[in-house]
């Protein structure tokens, strides 16, 4: 009996070591991506128009989708506009409440709405979480109205989607008045092995432009 209690505290203690190394090695590669990225953004900041017709709108966590974000604004000579979400910051905390919350559909952002009356089409981006969209563009997109607009969801993701999300936010969108959807998503592969964000943004130029997506 003695024995069995503690091998079994020894597997307890095992699993929790595990865990905080997982969680560490994930954070810190997560606190490296968003320097380079941070800096890449700084060296090429979107510059915002006063007649552009496309905007790009983007919820970002180490930014990843921020940098595609600004590269399809270039793209399109659209404006860029970022949202925030205090509750998944950098960091373990964050990352945790992340996973907790990542298949929710409610989400603290700021801001909550846009004016995008000027606008035809919208870019609407984040990553996947647990194989969905992050909450945060969820949010968004239930407090906006995208009457007569194309609505375009891209992604970054490590390794996998599932397309029931992408269907459910199609259907989302055009409830709140979109006359057309597309997505796009670029995998950048898994922590360890992935793409730079220069092969990122090049893949997504072989996949995804010069795409009239009918508009
Ligand atoms: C909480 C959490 C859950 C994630 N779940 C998935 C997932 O299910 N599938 C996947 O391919 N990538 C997943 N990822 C990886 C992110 O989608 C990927 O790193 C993305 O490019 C991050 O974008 P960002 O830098 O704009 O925040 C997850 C990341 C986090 C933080």
């Amino acid at each position: 009996m003695k024995w069995a209690l503690l091998t079994l505290s020894g597997i307890a203690l095992i699993l929790v070591f595990s865990g905080l190394a997982i969680a560490l090695f994930v954070t810190e590669t997560e606190k490296g991506q968003h320097l380079d990225n941070s800096q890449l953004l700084n060296d090429k900041a979107a510059v915002l128009t006063n007649n552009a017709k496309k905007v790009v709108i983007v919820f970002s966590r180490s930014g990843n989708t921020h940098v595609l974000a600004n590269h399809i604004a270039e793209l399109h000579n659209a404006d860029v506009k970022v949202i925030t979400a205090e509750d998944y910051s950098l960091g373990i905390h964050g990352w945790i409440r992340a996973l907790y919350d990542a298949r929710s559909h409610v989400a603290s952002i700021t801001p909550e709405k846009l004016n995008l009356q000027q606008y035809d089409t919208v870019y609407l981006g984040a990553p996947i979480w647990l194989y969905s969209p992050a909450p945060p563009i969820w949010q968004f997109a239930k407090n906006n109205a995208f009457t007569d607009k194309h609505v375009v969801l891209f992604n970054t993701f490590n390794s996998k989607f599932e397309q029931h999300f992408i269907d459910e936010f199609e259907s989302l969108v055009k409830q709140n008045g979109a006359v057309s959807f597309s997505h796009q998503a670029i995998n950048r592969g898994r922590m360890g092995n992935q793409l730079s964000t220069q092969d990122m943004l090049d893949t997504y130029n072989q996949h995804y432009q010069g795409v009239s997506n009918g508009y």
